[in-house]
């Protein structure tokens, strides 16, 4: 481990791939403030040494009550004009992890996931039993109204093109752990039932000690076709790939493979941040070993098919 690595760490975090570039371009600034708020909490809590698994978690959470992104109160709606939300949480030093799936009634989906890992044998529950499980922790919950109303409320503030994607944070702690976390309202016009995957580990989240976390955006089936997230972090781990090899791989991949589009972000196990992009548009900001709030709309590596 290099110098600059010991005792520092680092936060990424993503509010959704998708959009045409030059109308979110628009709300850069906004986009741009919320981000920096939320990578502004989780440096307050890494700096005082909370975990990368805590910070990941609030980090969703927040992005989560924030009507501009595609999560939590600003999930889209599926074709029958209902909310199903996904949610998942990783924890590298265990491999402990816990989702959710298209559940319709709970306020901070990546909050369920949490005690889907840390109080069930399982790591992913949907339907009723996650229904059920989510009143037994007395987890907040909300009705449909409440989705609908987020999304009356930024109608005005952000174009209906730019209502794309995923939320997720990945983060490494002072201790060297990294922790992963992803939520969505999926698809606008979804079928109901449909499942991506930000809720399946590998899929969309990922998270080890022996590699990195990552968490990725896009149309969800391509990133289960090719189990992007766990792929990223198994160039790292076995063939001793860096941070952004293993994303420039990965995104290269997708574009080859399933000729997709969409976005991941990953942080290594040494605090390297790495954001690779081959749709047109991925709301992200990092810190990257203590140093300063950076947000970008373009991140830096690109599929070389492009
Ligand atoms: N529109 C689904 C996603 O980005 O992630
Ligand atoms: N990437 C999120 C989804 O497709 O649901």
């Amino acid at each position: 481990m290099d110098k600059k690595s010991q005792n520092s760490f680092s936060l990424a975090i993503h509010g959704g791939a998708g959009g045409v570039y030059s109308k979110v371009r628009k709300q850069e600034k906004l986009i741009y403030d919320h981000l920096e708020t939320v990578l502004e909490a989780g440096r307050t809590l890494l700096a005082k040494g909370g975990s990368a698994l805590d910070t990941v978690n609030l980090c969703v959470r927040m992005l989560e009550d924030d009507p501009l992104f595609n999560a939590g109160c600003g999930a889209v709606a599926n074709a029958a004009g209902r909310y199903e939300l996904d949610a998942s949480i990783m924890d590298g030093k265990t491999l402990q992890a816990g989702a959710v799936a298209a559940v319709v009634n709970v306020k901070n989906p990546v909050d369920l996931a949490r005690l889907v890992m840390k109080k069930t044998p399982h790591v992913l529950l949907c339907g009723p039993g996650a229904i059920d499980f989510a009143k037994a922790q007395d987890v907040p919950t909300v009705t449909q109204r409440y989705f609908k109303s987020a999304e009356t409320k930024v109608k005005d503030l952000v174009d209906k093109s730019s209502k794309h994607g995923t939320v997720g944070a990945v983060a490494r702690d002072i201790k060297s752990n990294v922790a992963a976390a992803t939520s969505t309202g999926g698809y606008d016009k979804k079928m109901p039932g449909r499942i991506g995957d930000s809720p399946l580990i590998g899929a969309g989240n990922y998270a080890d000690n022996a590699s990195g976390a990552i968490s990725c955006t896009g149309i969800g089936e391509h990133f289960i076709r090719t189990g992007a997230a766990a792929y990223a972090a198994f160039l790292i781990e076995h063939d001793g790939l860096n941070a952004q090899q293993a994303a420039q791989k990965t995104i290269n991949r997708l574009k080859e493979k399933v000729k997709a589009d969409g976005a991941f972000i990953l942080v290594d196990k040494d605090g390297n941040v790495a954001i690779a992009q081959n749709a047109t548009v991925m709301r992200c900001g990092w810190i990257e070993h203590n140093g300063p709030a950076l947000t970008t709309l373009q991140a830096p590596i690109r599929a070389q098919s492009q």
